[in-house]
Order: C-alpha cells, then sequence, then structure tokens
C-alpha cells in the first residue's frame, strides 16, 4: 500500500449490468493493486466523493479488479452512470478480511443476501483456488426476485469446480425452479457438521441478523460465525470514528468480524 490518502488512478475497462439496481465495474488500476479478499477500498469519483466497496474478484488477480455497486444514493448512483473508458481512483486496501487460515480444514457455509454477494465472489474464488484446503463450500443464496439474482452466468462454473449451491427468491416467477423465500430457509436443506463448520454471512443488515440467528439454531458455533460489517465511513484507517460501534472500528477490525465478538453490542444489524 503507498499513501493512504492517495488514490491511485483506475481505468472502467468493462460495465456488467448484474441486475435492475446493481452493476460491476471492471477497473484496470494504473499499477499492480493488491489486497486480500473481504478487504475493502475507497472508490473516488473526481467531483463528487468516495465510497467503500469489499472488490468482487479474486485477489489473485493484481492487474484487474472487479467492484460491484448498487444504486444505493448520491455517490453510487453516478459510478452507475459510468462508461468504459471512465476514469475513478481507488485507495486502499483497508481492513482485514476473510481469515482464510483460520477456516482451513473447516466445511464453510456460506450465506449471502442480494449485493452481499460481491464480497463472497472474492472469497469463493479464494477458496476454489485452494479448494483441497477445506473439506467442502456450500453457498446458500437468496435474492428479491430472480431478476434481482447477481452473477447469473458464473453459478455454473463454481457449481463445476465443486461448490454445492443453494439459492432462493423471496418472489418466484414461471422461470424460477429453485426454491421459493427467505435465504434462511435454504438452511433447513443442508447438513451442518457442527464440529468443523465456517459460516459466512454477507447481506443487508436484516438478512445478516436472521442469517446468523439460523446459523445459531442449526448448530453453527458463534465463534465459527464471520460477519462483513457495514457502516458509514469516511477516513478509512481508523482515525474519524464514523465506523465505531463499541470499542471497534470496521475499518480497522474489520470489516469482518467473528459473531462471538460482535454479539455484546446491540447495534450491530444497524
Ligand atoms: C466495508 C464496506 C464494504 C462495502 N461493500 C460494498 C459492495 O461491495 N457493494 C455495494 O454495493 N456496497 C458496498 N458497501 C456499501 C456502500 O459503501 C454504500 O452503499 C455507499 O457508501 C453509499 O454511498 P452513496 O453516496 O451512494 O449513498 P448516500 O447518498 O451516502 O446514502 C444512501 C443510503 O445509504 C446509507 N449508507 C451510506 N453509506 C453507507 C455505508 N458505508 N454502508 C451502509 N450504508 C450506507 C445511508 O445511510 C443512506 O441511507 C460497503 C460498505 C462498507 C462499509
Ligand atoms: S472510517 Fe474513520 S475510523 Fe473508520
Amino acid at each position: 500500500m503507498d499513501d493512504l490518502y492517495k488514490p491511485l488512478e483506475a481505468k472502467v475497462e468493462r460495465v456488467i449490468n448484474e441486475s435492475p439496481g446493481i452493476k460491476s465495474l471492471v477497473l484496470k488500476p494504473k499499477k499492480e493493486f493488491k489486497f486480500e479478499t473481504g478487504q475493502f477500498i475507497e472508490l473516488t469519483l473526481p467531483g463528487f466523493g468516495e465510497a467503500p466497496f469489499t472488490p468482487s474478484s479474486s485477489p489473485l488477480d493484481t492487474k484487474k479488479m472487479e467492484v460491484t455497486i448498487m444504486d444505493a444514493g448520491y455517490v453510487t448512483s453516478r459510478l452507475h452512470q459510468l462508461k468504459k473508458g471512465a476514469k475513478v481512483g481507488v485507495r486502499g486496501a483497508f481492513g482485514k478480511g476473510y481469515p482464510l487460515d483460520e477456516i482451513e480444514g473447516e466445511e464453510v457455509l456460506i450465506l449471502g443476501g442480494g449485493v452481499g454477494l460481491a464480497p463472497l465472489r472474492s472469497l469463493i474464488l479464494s477458496l476454489i483456488a485452494e479448494k483441497k484446503k477445506f473439506k467442502s463450500i456450500t453457498l446458500c443464496y437468496g435474492a428479491k426476485t430472480p431478476a434481482d439474482v447477481i452473477y447469473k452466468s458464473q453459478f455454473k462454473n463454481w457449481k463445476k469446480a465443486g461448490i454445492k449451491i443453494l439459492r432462493s427468491v423471496d418472489k418466484k416467477d414461471r422461470t424460477w425452479k429453485e426454491t421459493e423465500g427467505v435465504v434462511t430457509v435454504l438452511l433447513d436443506k443442508i447438513k451442518v457438521n457442527k464440529k468443523n463448520i465456517a459460516a459466512i454471512v454477507c447481506g443487508p443488515p436484516i438478512m445478516m441478523k436472521f442469517g446468523t440467528l439460523k446459523c445459531l439454531e442449526v448448530g453453527v458455533p458463534e465463534e465459527a460465525i464471520y460477519l462483513s460489517m457495514e457502516r458509514n465511513m469516511s477516513c478509512g484507517i481508523g482515525k474519524c470514528g464514523h465506523c465505531a460501534f463499541g470499542p471497534y472500528f470496521v475499518c480497522k477490525d474489520g470489516p469482518v468480524f467473528k459473531y462471538s465478538l460482535t454479539k455484546k453490542y446491540p447495534d450491530i444489524w444497524a
């Protein structure tokens, strides 16, 4: 990491429409950019501001980086207007990502909702690259409707790579042949090995809350549940206090936290 405050210029190489409100930007930074899966970056749009995102691509590709962005407000709506060739800035990478060493040898259960699949895609690609180190990998993913499912073309490759995939939508249409219901119902369809499991949860706050409760209900120990936390951020480096909860800063101590650590703080799902 060079200068923490100075964005590195990156060019938008491709814009991918993932779903009605979500786009991925394929970025080519001016020089090699390294991150660990689950770490986040600040993406700067000159003249408008910056916002934190977790790269959705594999950390093994240091020449290109993908960021998957939901149109949520001021900066993200402008990021959605970018076309191929546009210039942005990238700061980071910041924080602590997924502890791949810690979960080695475990059955990995990934629970994702909506755009929460973005950091999990980076994780999935990292796990696939070192598949032998993990007992099994299961992905449970939920979206509101079939149209809201992101990375539609990629599930096939992940399945081929040996990942067990279960998907649900809150409201199905005639095209949907999989589960209808909230993503947590998928956990009733799998067998959880309570002794050798790591559950990784990422999605909107309400999904994180009920996803975590469901993991506990099916027997995942609280110290084996990893949450990707989101908080309003400013500096990204533990200076401004915007992202604090309890004694922790999401930008510095996270964004990935064990549930056993965060559970003491009632506002973690805010
Ligand atoms: C570590 C981290 C990783 C993230 N990764 C992704 C990602 O991969 N893809 C993605 O689409 N989004 C991600 N987000 C959320 C993204 O940063 C916010 O959607 C974005 O900052 C909103 O900026 P805005 O100017 O468009 O919206 P604003 O106009 O500022 O606000 C729109 C709404 O979003 C809320 N909001 C603003 N900032 C955040 C924030 N940082 N977190 C949660 N809510 C916020 C506001 O309270 C408001 O309700 C991540 C956030 C964090 C902290
Ligand atoms: S964003 Fe400033 S302390 Fe975390």
